[in-house]
């Protein structure tokens, strides 16, 4: 059994975390519930930033929050003194709310409507992550009618696919996102942007793909944007200050996974940046990072409680706990592994092999399959562990089922930081129809 952060199985058996044990935890809050290891998460952040730091480069480690937003979160985020990716008006309006330095956030994303633009320049985000000719001549446009200037980075593809889930790649060239590096795109949209007054071009954005295990693929985009980069010191007198590389480092979700330690992703990069800048008589540039699910995704562990159970003779036998799909999309979107214990049986031996399904009304809401376990009994705690990245923020109230509340635990302590939905939360947008012939 494979155990992350501070998670220990403790004298009763049970496992905790966070000096938390989480039978206790699913007795006060109840199941489903996602729990998060502070202190793992707070000990990646520590990481990253000393990784850069040791290594005597400029940096910025944000947070990409799309894996996991919450206002506890972002204070979290905040307190380790990251910077902080957004991606959306609601994402941007959780960092406000949780009052993170605007100066700090660098908003995304491939279209960002004309009131998010101007929300992320009321607030003053720290930069604008230009996706496309569209954002930027509608900023430059807002820019301008505000007399406010602004800084962008411009988002590249550099047309580097990276070893992972289709679903999930965005560093080719065949991507929704970014100005396309090799065909002149990215080019024209440089000369616009440096001409244009009001827009103070930092430097480059790509975003090469997600659940990452090696190196080279991030090495090949460096090397293939600062070859770019020296071209345009040449022929435009353009001196980038900022190279970001985005996010994409993977994560153990089973045993199948080998990824480098977190660090270790971002001292290859380093070294490739240093390497080539060299060689390319470039100054070197601060070098941004955007982990998500390598801040997250291990630190977060579902609990839930186990059901009903189906017995198909010689097939196989299901286990139904009460969530699924709409707490953890992610194996039924992109068929993704999780590895599993029950909680509050945490030194049994495993003596069968079961299917852990999910209570929605769809023969795809199937968590894990052929998990080894005890045999399990109604009440049972089951424990999925790395749900941390992309759980909660892709859960959604399909079948009516409410969403999960969170709790953090730390230094033996529990704080609940999202409250359960309610049904009455369910219902709090709805309005009643009233018949045309009755009105
Ligand atoms: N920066 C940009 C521009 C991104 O698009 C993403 C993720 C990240 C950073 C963070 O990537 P990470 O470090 O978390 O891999 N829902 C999918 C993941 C989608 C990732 C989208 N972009 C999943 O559950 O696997």
């Amino acid at each position: 059994m494979h155990l992350y952060g501070t998670a220990v199985i403790n004298r009763l058996g049970h496992l905790e975390i966070g000096g938390v044990d989480t039978v206790t935890l699913a007795e006060k809050y109840g199941t489903p519930l996602y729990v998060y290891d502070v202190a793992l998460i707070r000990n990646r952040a520590r990481a990253f930033k000393k990784t850069f730091e040791n290594m005597g480069v400029k940096a910025q480690v944000a947070y990409a929050s799309k894996a996991f937003s919450t206002v506890a979160m972002i204070q979290l985020v905040e307190e380790e003194g990251l910077s902080l990716d957004v991606v959306s008006g609601g994402e941007l309006f959780t960092a406000i709310r949780a009052e993170f330095p605007s100066e700090r956030i660098h908003f995304h994303g491939n279209n960002k409507s004309e009131s998010e633009l101007k929300m992320a320049l009321d607030y003053r985000v720290g930069c604008i992550v230009v996706d496309n000719f569209h954002e930027l001549y509608l900023l430059a446009q807002l820019c301008e009618h505000r007399q406010q200037q602004v800084k962008i980075l411009l988002r590249v593809t550099p047309g580097i696919e990276a070893h992972t889930h289709d679903y999930i790649l965005t560093g080719q060239e065949d991507s929704k996102f970014g100005f396309d590096l090799q065909n002149g795109q990215a080019e024209e949209a440089l000369t616009y942007a440096i001409e244009n007054h009001y827009l103070d071009v930092l430097g480059l954005h790509c975003h090469i793909g997600s659940q990452i295990f090696e190196t080279t693929g991030f090495k090949l985009a460096a090397r293939k944007i600062l070859e770019k980069l020296a071209e345009w010191n040449t022929s435009f007198r353009f001196k980038a200050t900022v190279l970001n590389l985005g996010g994409g480092f993977g994560i153990r979700y089973t045993e199948e996974d080998s990824p480098l330690a977190p660090e270790s992703y971002v001292t290859e990069m380093i070294d490739e940046v240093k390497a080539e800048t060299d060689k390319l008589g470039l100054d070197l540039p601060e070098i941004w990072i955007e982990p998500g699910r390598s801040m997250v995704g291990d630190a977060g562990t579902t609990l839930y409680s186990v059901g009903s159970q189906k017995d198909v003779p010689n097939i196989r036998k299901y286990l139904a706990v009460d969530g699924g799909m709409t707490d953890n999309l992610r194996p039924a979107l992109y068929d993704a592994k999780y590895e599993a214990i029950l909680a509050n049986r945490a030194n049994e031996e495993s003596k069968e092999k079961v299917s852990i399904a999910g209570k929605c009304c769809e023969s795809g809401d199937m968590l894990i399959w052929d998990l080894p376990l005890p045999e399990a009994s109604p009440n049972d705690i089951l424990a999925v562990f790395c749900t941390g990245a992309y759980g909660y923020s892709m859960a959604n109230n399909y079948n009516r089922i409410p969403r999960p509340p969170v709790v953090f635990v730390e230094n033996g302590s529990s704080q609940l930081v999202v409250k359960r939905e309610s049904y009455e939360d369910l219902l709090r947008l709805d309005l009643s129809y009233v018949a045309k012939s009755r009105m």
